[in-house]
């Protein structure tokens, strides 16, 4: 990319899943593997941007020559989100996020006893809602994958949580979601559905998507 439209820019990507530890050998977690929020952060670095990445648990490889911050829960997540937000132009949030973690943390490895047991879960942070009173000048991107209803949730999302910008996948479709290098997204904007996107590797669809943020930005700056 010879253009560099995100020169100046502050671009903040979260990537991979949280961890929400029971005990210090067992966690809960999810299928995210961290690709397509690394793409999304070497597609903001090919674009000009300052790029720091907070990666929850990830399978990929980080992108070489980029910042990077590990973190584990969502609790850690929001900590290190936050602590960028002053500066931040573009958030950019294709992490999943646990949205529960379990009540108790137990100290040492929890022993077998009875033949069922009860793990009680208490509600997440959400960190996207919680950032949502943004500055106007701030960019917010979040992500959302469905099984169905897409367009409904997808909305519902971007309004609840005050994006400009809402990622749809659709991880029924075949190559899209979870672990594959490809996606297929449909991207929302506070208007309704702004463009579908067919089959594309995570590398485009991070450049689609970071298009349609610089043409968004660059409209409401005129
Ligand atoms: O990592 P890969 O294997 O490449 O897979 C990519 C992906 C499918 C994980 C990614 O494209 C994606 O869709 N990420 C969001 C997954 C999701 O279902 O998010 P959600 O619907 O739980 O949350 C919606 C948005 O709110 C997300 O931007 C999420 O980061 C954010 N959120 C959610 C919960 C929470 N407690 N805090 C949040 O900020």
């Amino acid at each position: 990319v010879s253009h560099k439209p995100l020169a100046g820019k502050k671009v903040v990507v979260t990537a991979g899943g949280t961890i929400e530890r029971i005990d210090p050998v067992r966690f809960i977690t999810n299928d995210s593997s961290g690709k397509m929020g690394f793409a999304v952060a070497r597609a903001a670095q090919q674009l000009g941007a300052d790029v720091v990445i907070i990666a929850g648990n990830t399978q990929a490889s980080p992108p070489p020559g980029i910042a990077i911050t590990h973190v584990e829960s969502a609790i850690d997540m929001f900590e290190a989100v936050s602590a960028l937000w002053e500066d931040t132009d573009i958030l950019v949030k294709a992490a999943a996020v646990a949205d529960y973690r379990p009540k108790e943390r137990a100290a040492q490895k929890m022993k077998k006893s009875g033949d069922t047991m009860t793990l009680e879960l208490v509600k997440n942070i959400d960190i996207l809602e919680t950032l949502g009173h943004k500055k106007s000048s701030q960019f917010l991107i979040g992500f959302a994958a469905e099984t169905d209803n897409l367009e409904k949730y997808a909305m519902d999302k971007l309004r609840r949580k005050n994006c400009d910008l809402l990622i749809g996948n659709d991880v029924t479709a075949m190559g899209a979601g979870f672990g594959s290098d490809t996606n297929v997204v449909h991207i929302y904007d506070t208007n309704g559905l702004a463009l579908s996107l067919p089959v594309l590797s995570k590398e485009e669809v991070g450049l689609r998507i970071l298009e349609c943020a610089v043409d968004r930005i660059a409209g409401s700056s005129e």
